[in-house]
């Protein structure tokens, strides 16, 4: 089980590609449940800071009813260890980053988002900018599974109605 969050960072290498489109179907599912919880994502490189999403991105997330149109790249930085109680990489890459970075003071929980979800110990979304369009498509799927898993693992069902307030 997962305590719910606080908030939640998604994080990639580029911030332009998986945690972008992590964030987008996040910010939707957990809106259609009723779930107000932070939720951002960060890259751990800096190459694309203040840049759109990559195009292939943009294009899988209007196919699928996602909008990644106003995300702008941003760096992962210390205080995201303060504002989020989660932070998770999509790669074991990413979360070695996270870990190299996290403060020894900073309580926030670090894993590997699909692990976290209950999808597997160990099991990453895999970068798909430097393959073929299909991957951007495997891509979104995983991450919605991701998402789904991430909802499970809260306690909520993904066909959860909001509760009247
Ligand atoms: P992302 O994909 O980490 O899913 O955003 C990448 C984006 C850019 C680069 C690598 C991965 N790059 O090398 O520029």
């Amino acid at each position: 089980m997962l305590e719910t969050p606080q908030g939640i960072l998604f994080v990639c290498l580029g911030n332009i590609c998986r945690s972008p489109l992590a964030e987008a179907v996040a910010r939707k599912k957990f809106s259609a449940l009723g779930l107000d919880i932070p939720l951002e994502s960060a890259g751990t490189g800096n190459w694309h800071v203040g840049g759109s999403a990559d195009p292939r991105a943009r294009a899988v997330a209007q196919r699928h009813g996602y909008d990644l149109d106003s995300h702008r790249a941003r760096q992962l930085e210390l205080d995201d260890f303060e504002r989020f109680s989660l932070v998770v990489g999509m790669d074991a890459s990413n979360l070695s980053h996270i870990k190299t970075m996290q403060p020894a003071t900073a309580a926030a929980q670090v894993g590997l988002m699909l692990t976290v979800a209950g999808l597997g110990q160990g099991r990453e979304v895999p970068d798909p900018y430097f393959g073929a369009d299909a991957g951007f498509e495997d891509c979104l799927r995983l991450l919605e599974d991701g998402v789904d898993g991430l909802i499970a693992q809260m306690g909520c069902s993904a066909g959860d109605a909001p509760r009247p307030v």
